[in-house]
C-alpha cells in the first residue's frame, strides 16, 4: 500500500501544439513553447491498494464520469506496467480553477497524476521520464512537469522517448503577467484531440503548419532568452492566429471563439495602439490569455474588465513545475 500527493500548474502555449504524428502514443507533429501558470493548479493524490477491485477517481470531491475514469485508468496502466504492480488506485484530484472552461485542466491534471502515481508506485524517475508519461495523458501535460518557460520537443523516435519537454528558463527568469479573460464557463464542443485529427485530415493548410513549426520555435526561443517582450508577444499572437486559421480551415471548420473572444482580441490591439504593450493568445476554447509586463497589468485588467461579456479575470505570473506535497509508503 502506498500513496503520494503532487501538485502541478497549468500552462499556456506561446507557440502552439496542434496535430499528432502518432495518436496511440500521443506524439506531437510539432514542438511547442509554453509558460507555466502560477495561479492555476491541480492537486492529486494517488493511493494504490490490493484491496480495491477497480480504479476509482474523484474530481473536485465528486465521482468522475465513466469516460474520465477510463482515461485515468489507462494512464495508471502505464505506471503499473513500469512499476510491475497491479494494484488498483483511488485517485483524488482537485483543481483550484473551473474544470473544462478551456484553462488547460488536462495539462495540470496529467502532470500531477504522473508524479503522484509514479511516486505512489515506488518509482523515482527523472523529470524527462515524467514528462514522457504525462504526454501520454495529454500533450500539453508534458510541459507542466516543468516551471517557468518550457519547450516541448516533437521528437523523432517511433517509441516517443524523445517527445518530452525541457525547461528553457525558470519561473523567476522573467516577471511577465498573464491576464486571463473568462468569456464562457461552458465546456467546449470539440476537444483538442478531435480538433487536431479534423485539421490533419481535412485542412489544406496542415502541411504548411507542420513545415513551418521549427522556424516559429527557434524565433520564440531566441526572443524569450533575450527577454525581447515585443517579439515574444508578436510571435505568440502569430502562433495563436495561425493555429486557429488551421482549425478554421478544416471541413467542417472549427470555431473555438465566441463574440466576446473577438471583442477581447480587438481590445488588446487597441491597447497597443494606445501604447500599452499587450498580446493575446487563445487555446482550443473561448478564453483569452493576455500577455503583458508587470507595469501594464492594471491598465490591461481595467480595459478587459470593461468589455461586456467578460465574466471575470484571473491574473497570474510564471509558476513552478510539478512537485510532491506529501508521501506515505
Ligand atoms: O494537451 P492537449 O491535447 O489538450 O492539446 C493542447 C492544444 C492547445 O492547447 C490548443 C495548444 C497547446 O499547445 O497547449
Amino acid at each position: 500500500m502506498a500513496q503520494a500527493t503532487a501538485r502541478a500548474h497549468s500552462n499556456i502555449a506561446l507557440i502552439k501544439y496542434w496535430g499528432k504524428r502518432d495518436s496511440s502514443l500521443n506524439l506531437p507533429a510539432v514542438g511547442s513553447i509554453s509558460v507555466t501558470l502560477d495561479a492555476l493548479h491541480t492537486t492529486t493524490s494517488v493511493h494504490f491498494s490490493s484491496e480495491w477491485p477497480t480504479d476509482r477517481v474523484e474530481l473536485n470531491q465528486a465521482p468522475a464520469d465513466e469516460k474520465t475514469t477510463q482515461r485515468v485508468s489507462r494512464f495508471l496502466d502505464i505506471i503499473r506496467q513500469n512499476a510491475h504492480i497491479d494494484e488498483r488506485a483511488l485517485v483524488l484530484s482537485a483543481n483550484n480553477f473551473p474544470t473544462a472552461a478551456g484553462l488547460a485542466s488536462s495539462a495540470s491534471a496529467f502532470a500531477a497524476l504522473a508524479l503522484a502515481a509514479s511516486t505512489a508506485a515506488g518509482l523515482s524517475v527523472s523529470p524527462a521520464q515524467l514528462s514522457e508519461w504525462a504526454r501520454r495523458g495529454s500533450g500539453s501535460a508534458a510541459r507542466s512537469i516543468f516551471g517557468g518557460f518550457v519547450e516541448m520537443h516533437k521528437g523523432r523516435r517511433a517509441d516517443g522517448r524523445d517527445a518530452v519537454a525541457e525547461p528553457l528558463a525558470a519561473a523567476d527568469f522573467w516577471d511577465v503577467r498573464i491576464v486571463i479573460a473568462i468569456t464562457s464557463e461552458q465546456a467546449k464542443q470539440t476537444g483538442s484531440t478531435g480538433g487536431m485529427e479534423q485539421s490533419k485530415n481535412s485542412s489544406v493548410y496542415y502541411p504548411a503548419w507542420v513545415d513551418t513549426a521549427e522556424e516559429d520555435l527557434s524565433a520564440m526561443r531566441n526572443a524569450l532568452l533575450q527577454k525581447d517582450f515585443t517579439r515574444v508577444g508578436e510571435l505568440s499572437e502569430y502562433s495563436c492566429l495561425k493555429m486557429h486559421a488551421l482549425a478554421l480551415s478544416g471541413q467542417p471548420g472549427l470555431l473555438y471563439w465566441n463574440g466576446v473572444t473577438m471583442d477581447v482580441m480587438h481590445a488588446v490591439r487597441n491597447l497597443r495602439r494606445q501604447g500599452t504593450e499587450a498580446y493575446f493568445t487563445i487555446d482550443a476554447g473561448p478564453q483569452v490569455k493576455v500577455l503583458c509586463l508587470p507595469e501594464h497589468q492594471n491598465t490591461v485588467e481595467e480595459a478587459l474588465q470593461q468589455i461586456p461579456g467578460v465574466l471575470r479575470l484571473i491574473t497570474t505570473r510564471p509558476g513552478t513545475g510539478a512537485h510532491l506535497l506529501g508521501e506515505k509508503a
